[in-house]
C-alpha cells in the first residue's frame, strides 16, 4: 500500500500560497485492502515530523478527498505533514513521505515599497539592485509582484519556470504576489534584476483596447530575505536605493505582441522612484497556479504560398510562446506573425480583429535565441520576414498554460472521436491561461463565465482543475461584491473602470457562480468549495430574486440564451442568437441555481437556507410550467436546446411525450444538432438519459456539417467557436467573431467519459468515491480504453465489442470506492467474479474485473 498525490488546498508542495483555509488530501494505491480503516494526519514545523503542532490522532474519522484542520499559521513558515492509513485488510497499513507548504508573508508588513521609474521611455524598465553576500546563503526567498507582468532574474537567470506572473485577476480589487525559492541562484556578489512589461495591467485588453485596462504606470514590489549560514540575514525590499534602466524590449501587448530592439544600449540607470500610492493594502499571497511551458512542439513544415510568403506550419493549434535561434546581420528586422489557419494558401490573421499578434526583432548582429516575455499568441502559423535561411530545427513553439495535472484519457477504435477528443484538449490548454478564456489568439481572450461553465465538466474529466477554478471562482465572488451580487459576464471585467458594460449581466454565464462550485464539489469531493463560494453562490441568486421582482422582470433583460445555435429564425452564417427563447432559458438557469445553492446549503447545513432556496426553486419551475408548458404539459418551446431543457431539468412529468417530441425534431433536421452553449452540452447526455444512446452516437457520428466530427474532418485541430466556422472548402465563414480555439463544444467529451464510457460521479459520494458505471458500446467505436485520476483514485474502464457481439469488459475501481456496474445488453445470468448482486446492477469495491458474454436485444 502507498500513499500518494499528498496535496494542500489540492496543491502540491506549494510555496507562497494563499492559505486562509487548510484542506488536506491524499490517495491510496497498490493496497491489498478496499478500504480504509483509520488514518492520521500530522503537521509539524520539523522534516522529522517531532513536536506535531496538529494530530488528528489515528481516527475512523479521516476523509482522504479533503481533512480541514483550523489552525494558525504563521508567516513565511514551513509546516510539514505526513499521513498514515490502515486498510481493511489486517495489518495493512502505510505512512506517505514527508510533505511540506511554506506560507507567504500573511500580515506581515513589506518591507519595501512599490517602486516605478520615471524616465521618458517606452522602452521597458529593467530594475537592479546589487546584493553583496554577507556568508554563504542557507536559504532565501524572493516575494514579489511587479506591474503590468515581471521577470526577475538572478545574476541573469530566470527566477523560476513561470510565465506572465503577476498573472490576471481584477487589480483594483486585489493584487498577487509570487514566492520563489531563490536559495540556489544567489552566489558571489549577485545582481536581481527585474523587467516589467505592460501585460493586461497597463496593456490593452478587453472592449475597451483605447486605454490601458487598469493603469499606465509600470511598479515593481519586492523583498529579497537571505538567512545565512551563520544565522544571519539580510531583507532587501525595493526602495529608492533601486536603480532602473530601460532595456531593449520596445513594446509589449497581450494582443498585439512584442518588439525587442538588440541594436538599442542600456540606458545610463537613474533612482528608482517611490510611488505615491502604496497599493500594498491589496497584496494577497497568490491562487493562481504557475503558467508554464508544457509542450515544445517542433514545426511540421516550411510552406512558400502563392502570396511568396515563407510561412511555419505547426501541425496543431495552441496557445503559448515560440523559442527561434536566429543569426541575422547588425540592424536587420526579423518579424513574426502569428495566424490560425491558412487561405488559398496564404498566411491569414483577419479573424483575429484588431490583434497584431506579431513579434519583431532587431539584430545586433549576434546569433541569439529569441523569446517573448510579456505576451502570448494563439496560433498553428508563423509567417517569418527576414530570415533567409529558415530552418525547422532553429523554430519551436512553446505551449504556455497554468500547470493543470492531466486526468482522464479515452481512447477509442475510431480515428475522428479519437481526435476530437485531441482537439477538445487542446482547447482546454489553450484556454486555461491563468483564466479560463474564450479564445486565445484574437483581441478578446476573456475569461467568459458561460464558456467556462459549459465546459467545467469536461475540464475536470481531463484534468485537475480544483486549484485553477478556485482563483477564478475567488475572482467571480470578489467582483460580485461592488454590484450587488451581479456576476460579470466575463472575469475579470474591469467593473471599476466604470465601463459601459460593468455590472452586465445575464443567464448562463452568470450561473457560472453556482454550477462551477457544485461541479467541483461533485468531482472532487472537498465540501470547502461549497463554503468559500456559499456568498458568492447566494449572492447570485438573491441578485436575480431582487431584479426578477413581482413581473419576471429576469426573464425580460438581455439574455445570450443558447448562443451560437442554428436555428435562429433569421438565420444567416454571422448569426449569433439561436431560437430559443432567451425568457425560458433564464427561468430554468434561475430554478437551478437556487437548487443547486439549497443543495450547497444541505452540505453545509445551512438548513433554513436549504428550505428557502428549495421553496424558491419550485416556485419558479412553477412559474416556468405555467408560462411556457400548455396546460397539459406540452412545451411552447419546442426547438432542440427548448426540449432539451425540459427534460433535462424534469420540468413536466409526460417525459415520454417530450422525448418523442425531441426524436422528431432531430428527425427534421436528419439527426443533425441545431444547439448552441446551451444546448450542445446537454443533447448527447440528456439523450442517453432518455435511453436513447444510439441517437446520441448517431449524432456524434455525423460527419456532415453541422457536427463535431465535420470540424474534424475539415482539419481542426482545436475545437472551432462556431459549427460552420470554416466552410467545406477551408474558407473562413466570418471574421467578426470567429475562433479557431473556443472550448466550448468540447462538452461532449464530458459524455464520452460519463456514457460511452459509462463513468458517472455520484451526487451523495462525490469525488468519485461512489459511481455508477454504465458503459456502452458502439460498433463503429469498436473499442473504448478510458482512464481516470480522479480525487479518489484511478479508474479504468475498457470495453471491446468482437465481430460475434461479444461484450469484453475490464474494470479497475480504486481503493476505497464503490462502483454500481449496469451492463448493457447483458443476459440475466451472467456473473462477475468478485461482485454482488443488487436487482439490475453489481456492486464493485476496489479491484480489477473482468466479464464477457454475447449482447443480447441488441
Ligand atoms: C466570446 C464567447 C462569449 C460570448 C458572449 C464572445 O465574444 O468569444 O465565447 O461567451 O462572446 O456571448
Amino acid at each position: 500500500m502507498k500513499i500518494i498525490d499528498c496535496k494542500v488546498n489540492h496543491l502540491t508542495e506549494p510555496l507562497g500560497y494563499k492559505m486562509d483555509r487548510l484542506v488536506f488530501s491524499y490517495r491510496v494505491s497498490e493496497a491489498a485492502g478496499k478500504f480504509q480503516s483509520a488514518a492520521r494526519i500530522r503537521v509539524s514545523l520539523h522534516a522529522d515530523m517531532r513536536e506535531p503542532v496538529y494530530d488528528s490522532g489515528i481516527t475512523e474519522n479521516i476523509d482522504s478527498l479533503a481533512h480541514a484542520v483550523d489552525m494558525a499559521l504563521a508567516p513565511r513558515c514551513r509546516y510539514y505533514w505526513d499521513v498514515y492509513v490502515r486498510s481493511d485488510a489486517g495489518g495493512e497499513e502505510a505512512h506517505s513521505a514527508v510533505n511540506s507548504f511554506e506560507t507567504g508573508k500573511r500580515d506581515e508588513p513589506w518591507q519595501g515599497r512599490f517602486i516605478t521609474c520615471t524616465a521618458d521611455e517606452t522602452r521597458h524598465p529593467i530594475f537592479i539592485r546589487d546584493i553583496a553576500l554577507k556568508d554563504r546563503v542557507a536559504a532565501a526567498r524572493l516575494y514579489i509582484c511587479g506591474l503590468g507582468l515581471y521577470e526577475a532574474r538572478i545574476n541573469g537567470v530566470k527566477v523560476g519556470n513561470e510565465y506572465l506572473t503577476p498573472y490576471l485577476n481584477n487589480y483594483d480589487q486585489w493584487l498577487q504576489y509570487q514566492t520563489f525559492d531563490v536559495t540556489g541562484l544567489l552566489a558571489g556578489d549577485s545582481r536581481l534584476s527585474v523587467e516589467l512589461g505592460n501585460g493586461w495591467y497597463k496593456g490593452r485588453y478587453g472592449f475597451h483596447p483605447e486605454k490601458p485596462s487598469y493603469a499606465d504606470d509600470f511598479r515593481l514590489l519586492a523583498e529579497l530575505r537571505i538567512r545565512y549560514q551563520d544565522g544571519s540575514k539580510d531583507v532587501i525590499g525595493t526602495d529608492a536605493d533601486w536603480l532602473v534602466t530601460c532595456g531593449q524590449t520596445v513594446a509589449s501587448d497581450i494582443y498585439d505582441g512584442e518588439m525587442f530592439d538588440a541594436t538599442l544600449p542600456p540606458t545610463e540607470p537613474i533612482q528608482a522612484t517611490p510611488c505615491d500610492d502604496d497599493m500594498a493594502d491589496k497584496l494577497s499571497e497568490r491562487l493562481s497556479l504557475p503558467v508554464t511551458v508544457h509542450e515544445a512542439i517542433e514545426p511540421l513544415s516550411i510552406i512558400k504560398t502563392p502570396a511568396g510568403e515563407t510561412v511555419l506550419d505547426m501541425g496543431q493549434n495552441f496557445s503559448g510562446i515560440f523559442r527561434f535561434r536566429v543569426a541575422a546581420a547588425a540592424g536587420e528586422r526579423v518579424r513574426l506573425y502569428f495566424g490560425e489557419i491558412l487561405q488559398e494558401g496564404n498566411f491569414y490573421r483577419d479573424n483575429l480583429r484588431s490583434a497584431k499578434a506579431e513579434y519583431t526583432y532587431i539584430s545586433d548582429g549576434t546569433e541569439c535565441v529569441l523569446e517573448p516575455k510579456f505576451t502570448f499568441y494563439g496560433y498553428r502559423y508563423v509567417k517569418v520576414e527576414g530570415v533567409p535561411d529558415l530552418r525547422k530545427e532553429d523554430f519551436r513553439g512553446l505551449a504556455l498554460y497554468s500547470d493543470i495535472t492531466p486526468a482522464g484519457s479515452l481512447v477509442t477504435g475510431h480515428a475522428l472521436i479519437n481526435r476530437l477528443i485531441l482537439n477538445t484538449m487542446w482547447g482546454q490548454k489553450s484556454n486555461f491561461l491563468d483564466v479560463p478564456t474564450d479564445c486565445p489568439q484574437r483581441d478578446e481572450r476573456m475569461g467568459w463565465t458561460g464558456d467556462a461553465q459549459v465546459f467545467c465538466p469536461t475540464a475536470c474529466f481531463l484534468a485537475d482543475c480544483h486549484a485553477f477554478f478556485r482563483k477564478y471562482l475567488y475572482d467571480i465572488h470578489s467582483e460580485q461584491q461592488d454590484i450587488s451580487g451581479a456576476v460579470p459576464h466575463y472575469i475579470p471585467s474591469f467593473c471599476a473602470q466604470g465601463t459601459p458594460d460593468a455590472g452586465a449581466t445575464c443567464s448562463v454565464w452568470g450561473d457560472a457562480a453556482c454550477i462551477i462550485p457544485w461541479t467541483l464539489y461533485l468531482y472532487y469531493g472537498d465540501r470547502q468549495i461549497l463554503a468559500d463560494q456559499y456568498p458568492s453562490m447566494k449572492a447570485w441568486v438573491d441578485y436575480i430574486t431582487r431584479l426578477d421582482g413581482d413581473n419576471h422582470a429576469w426573464r425580460d433583460i438581455f439574455h445570450f440564451g443558447d448562443w451560437l445555435a442554428l436555428d435562429h429564425p433569421a438565420g444567416g452564417d454571422d448569426q449569433v442568437f439561436g431560437g430559443t427563447d432567451t425568457g425560458f432559458i433564464a427561468d430554468v438557469h434561475y430554478a437551478n441555481s437556487a437548487k443547486i445553492l439549497a443543495q450547497a446549503a444541505d452540505v453545509l447545513g445551512e438548513d433554513a437556507d436549504s428550505h428557502f432556496y428549495t421553496t424558491l426553486a419550485t416556485r419558479i419551475m412553477d412559474d416556468v410550467r405555467s408560462e411556457f408548458y400548455s396546460a397539459t404539459g406540452r412545451p411552447c418551446i419546442d426547438t432542440q436546446t427548448g426540449l432539451l431543457l425540459s427534460l433535462r431539468y424534469n420540468i413536466v412529468e409526460n417525459r415520454e411525450k417530450i422525448q418523442k417530441m425531441l426524436v422528431d425534431k432531430l428527425a427534421e433536421s436528419n439527426d443533425k444538432l441545431k444547439t448552441g452553449f446551451v444546448g450542445t452540452p446537454l443533447l448527447c447526455n440528456v439523450l442517453s438519459e432518455c435511453g436513447l444512446d444510439d441517437l446520441a452516437y448517431k449524432i456524434l457520428l455525423n460527419e456532415d456539417y453541422p457536427g463535431w466530427l465535420h470540424t474534424v474532418k475539415l482539419g481542426a485541430t482545436t475545437m472551432w467557436e462556431r459549427w460552420n466556422s470554416v466552410n467545406p472548402d477551408g474558407s473562413i465563414s466570418s471574421t467578426g467573431m470567429n475562433s479557431l480555439n473556443h472550448y466550448a463544444y468540447g462538452a461532449i467529451v464530458d459524455w464520452l467519459f460519463r456514457h460511452a464510457a459509462g463513468l458517472n460521479p455520484c451526487e451523495d459520494a462525490p469525488g468519485f468515491r461512489a459511481v455508477v458505471l454504465k458503459p456502452m458500446p458502439h460498433r463503429e467505436l469498436g473499442f473504448l480504453d478510458a482512464a481516470y485520476e480522479s480525487a479518489a483514485g484511478r479508474y479504468e474502464l475498457s470495453w471491446r465489442l468482437h465481430d460475434d457481439d461479444r461484450l469484453e469488459l475490464n474494470i479497475l475501481i480504486p481503493f476505497g470506492c464503490t462502483a454500481k456496474l449496469y451492463l448493457p445488453h447483458a443476459p440475466a445470468d451472467v456473473e462477475i467474479a468478485g461482485a454482488a448482486r443488487e436487482g439490475e446492477a453489481y456492486v464493485l469495491t476496489a479491484g480489477r474485473y473482468r466479464v464477457e458474454y454475447g449482447m443480447v436485444g441488441k
